[in-house]
C-alpha cells in the first residue's frame, strides 16, 4: 500500500495588520508559530497548501515577510491568493508559491501541479478591491480545460473564496457569489475530485458542494466568532489558531484532522 500523502493547510495569516486592531495579535508572529508548528509533525507534511489571505494589505513588504516566515519550511509551499491580497504583487514577490499556468487567464493566479499522485488545483477567486469572490467566465473555462486534461486522475482543488453559505452572515455575503453552479457541475463531471480547500471564513467548516467534501481552514492567526444569528456583526476571536492536516490515499480518498499550534505540554500516556 502506498504511503499517504500529507498536506498541512495554513490559511488567512493577514500579516501586515496593526496589532492593535486584534487585541494586540502581532499576526506576523502567530505565521512564524503556524510554521514552527508543521516543523513539529511527524511525518513531516509533504507539501503545504495556503489559502489566501496571506497578507493585510497586498503590498510587496507585505510579501517579503511572508515570505520569509515561510522560509524554514523545507517542503514545497503553495499559495493561491484572498481578497486581501493584491495578486499581481503576490505573483511578483511569491513567484516560487505561485507557479501561474502559462495558460491561466490574464492577470490571475490559477495553476495546477502534481504531489504524490494527486493532482492540485489552485483557483484564483479573487476581485480585485473586493471583499467576494467570483469565477468569470474565462477562469471557469480554464478550470474546465483542467479538468478535462486531468480526467480519471484524482485532483484536489484549493482556492480562497467558499462555495456556499455557512450561516455566518457576513462572511456568506463575501463568499463565492458568481460562477458556483458551474463550479459544482464541472466537479461533478470530473467526478474525482477528492475535496475544496479554502480559507476566508477564519473558521474551520465542513461542507458537500458538487458530490465533493469542502473543507475551510481556520486562520493560523485570528478566528471570526461563531455567532449564526442572522443579524451577527463581523467579530474577530483569538481562539486557540489551528492548521488543517489532510491525509490522503487514492483508495479512501481525504482524511482531515485540526492540529492546534502552541504547546500544550508533552503527551499524557493513556
Ligand atoms: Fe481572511
Amino acid at each position: 500500500m502506498a504511503a499517504p500523502l500529507l498536506i498541512a493547510q495554513l490559511s488567512d495569516a493577514h500579516v501586515g495588520i496593526d496589532p492593535a486592531d486584534l487585541g494586540g495579535l502581532d499576526t506576523l508572529a502567530a505565521l512564524r508559530r503556524a510554521v514552527a508548528h508543521v516543523l513539529t509533525l511527524a511525518p513531516a507534511p509533504d507539501v503545504v497548501l495556503f489559502t489566501g489571505d496571506l497578507t493585510e494589505r497586498g503590498i510587496a513588504a507585505e510579501y517579503a515577510q511572508v515570505v520569509q516566515a515561510l522560509s524554514p519550511l523545507p517542503m514545497p509551499v503553495y499559495a493561491v491568493p484572498g481578497n486581501h491580497d493584491d495578486p499581481s504583487v503576490a505573483r511578483e514577490v511569491m513567484r516560487r508559491f505561485m507557479p501561474v499556468a502559462d495558460d491561466a487567464p490574464d492577470g490571475t493566479c490559477c495553476y495546477r501541479l502534481e504531489v504524490g499522485g494527486l493532482h492540485l488545483v489552485a483557483l484564483d477567486t479573487v476581485v480585485p478591491r473586493r471583499s467576494h469572490g467570483a469565477l468569470d467566465p474565462a477562469r471557469l473555462a480554464w478550470l474546465e480545460r483542467t479538468l478535462d486534461a486531468l480526467s480519471g486522475l484524482p485532483v484536489l482543488v484549493f482556492m480562497h473564496h467558499p462555495p456556499l453559505p455557512t450561516g455566518l452572515s457576513v462572511m456568506d455575503r463575501c463568499s463565492l457569489m458568481t460562477g458556483g453552479e458551474t463550479l459544482a457541475a464541472l466537479i461533478r463531471h470530473h467526478g474525482r475530485v477528492q475535496g475544496l480547500l479554502c480559507g476566508h471564513l477564519h473558521r474551520p467548516v465542513q461542507m458537500q458542494f458538487g458530490g465533493a467534501p469542502v473543507h475551510v481552514a481556520p486562520s493560523v492567526a485570528h478566528q471570526v466568532d461563531l455567532d449564526l444569528r442572522p443579524e451577527a456583526p463581523l467579530r474577530a476571536r483569538l481562539e486557540p489558531p489551528k492548521i488543517s492536516l489532510h491525509r490522503w490515499l487514492p483508495d479512501t480518498g481525504l482524511c482531515t484532522h485540526l492540529s492546534y499550534v502552541g504547546g500544550f505540554g508533552e503527551p499524557l500516556v493513556l
